[in-house]
């Protein structure tokens, strides 16, 4: 049975794959900080989960005999939310790239494939690309930051720079690899909900879902003029395990958009979108304000924000995948989730 270790396997992302990967004849290693989103899977016959943190030194050794023992590590450790880009910028590159780099070093050594979660935010901002072309394409596009007083481009250089780690590393050392970048995924167990604005800023869908369920202010920072093509997990997670499977080592060496080109949509639109299912599959009779406010009011002085981002998807349409889930269904399907269980905790209450 081949092995494989999941860093970061008990996030959003990765719990969800955890879940699919349990249906293959696989071994599962999963190392996290919290195992809360894979709860209702564990104890696992399949799963060894070990609570251990990639920062802790110590822990090295050990992560260095579960990249021995594994056929396959996927690496999906980071700080992934803008709200930490702009408050603790440091932390973000000691996480996204030094430690990360322990696992990919690991890897080259070792002989294990590697598939590197990086994310669309690498291709950064429209504004200076010479032919407007809102399409990202893995190995043509530019990769455009912006100025390093706005600290919110630090995650995508941190990204960044692991990308081009680990394809120097494929050169220099045979390092056998695949970067995974993510468009916008939304779904059941994104990030966090929070009741009151003043408990956190989670990724836009879960602060919106949020603001719905609790009554709060949706705010539309900038006005929500601002692009995302947003993609529904299940899609998504079929698309990694194409890159899992890596039939004729098509992805291998290779980097991989995985994103719905079609469910783009302004933040603004999004918005509405998520009232208007609301409305229709919730019993709450009640909806909130929806408020203009700027990004630096919302997110900290040093945020700035990537206008649009759209992925060629033409890799993954060559191992037969596309998606699924239009944005309505996506969103139907991941706010579901949220509702019933909000009712059953009402209900228990
Ligand atoms: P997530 O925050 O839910 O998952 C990251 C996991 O890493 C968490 O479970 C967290 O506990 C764990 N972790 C953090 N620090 C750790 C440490 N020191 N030691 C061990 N584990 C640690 O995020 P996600 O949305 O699942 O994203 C997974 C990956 O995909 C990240 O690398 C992110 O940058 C990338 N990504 C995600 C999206 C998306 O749409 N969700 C988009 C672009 C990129
Ligand atoms: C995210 C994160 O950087 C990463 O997790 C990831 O790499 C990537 O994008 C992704 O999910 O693909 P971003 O899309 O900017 O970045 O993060 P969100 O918090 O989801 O914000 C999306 C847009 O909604 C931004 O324009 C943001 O300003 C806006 N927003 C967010 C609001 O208008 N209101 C809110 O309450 C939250």
């Amino acid at each position: 049975m081949e092995s494989i270790a999941l860093f970061g396997g008990g996030g959003f992302i990765g719990s969800h794959l955890v879940r699919e990967l349990l249906n293959e004849e696989y071994k599962l290693i999963v190392v996290d900080l919290s195992s809360e989103k894979i709860r209702d899977v564990l104890p696992h016959p399949k799963i060894e989960y070990l609570e251990l943190d990639i920062r802790n030194d110590e822990n090295d050794a050990k992560f260095k005999q579960i990249v021995d023992d594994s056929d396959l590590v996927v690496d999906l450790v980071a700080y992934a939310n803008p709200v930490q880009y702009v408050d603790k910028p440091v932390d973000v590159v000691e996480l996204n790239y030094h430690d990360n780099m322990k696992i990919v070093e690991d890897c080259a050594e070792l002989d294990t494939r590697l598939i590197q979660f990086s994310t669309c935010e690498v291709y950064g901002k429209m504004g200076g690309r010479s032919d407007g072309n809102p399409v990202f394409e893995e190995d043509e596009s530019d990769l455009i930051m912006g100025p390093i007083h706005n600290q919110r481009w630090i995650y995508a250089t941190a990204k960044q720079l692991l990308e081009r780690m680990v394809h120097a590393y494929g050169i220099e050392k045979g390092l056998d690899w695949s970067i995974i970048r993510p468009f916008n995924f939304v779904g059941p167990e994104m990030d966090y909900i929070i009741t009151s604005p003043d408990e956190g800023t989670p990724r836009v869908f879960a602060s919106f879902m949020s603001a719905l369920m609790y009554d709060h202010t949706m705010y539309l920072v900038n006005g929500g003029t601002n692009r995302r093509s947003f993609t529904y997990i299940d899609d998504a997670v079929r698309a990694i395990k194409h890159v899992v499977e890596n039939e004729g080592k098509q992805f291998s060496g290779e980097i991989i958009n995985v994103g719905s080109p079609e469910n783009e949509v302004t933040v603004e639109q999004f918005a509405h979108l998520m009232r208007d299912i609301y409305q229709d599959i919730s019993t709450d009779g009640s909806l909130p304000e929806v408020e203009e406010i700027s990004g630096e009011a919302f997110y900290g002085d040093g945020y700035a924000d990537c206008e649009r981002r759209v992925p060629d998807i033409s890799k993954l349409e060559r191992a037969g995948w596309e998606p699924e889930y239009d944005l309505r269904e996506s969103l139907e399907e991941a706010m579901r989730y949220y509702i019933e269980k909000h009712e059953e905790k009402q209900i228990a209450k």
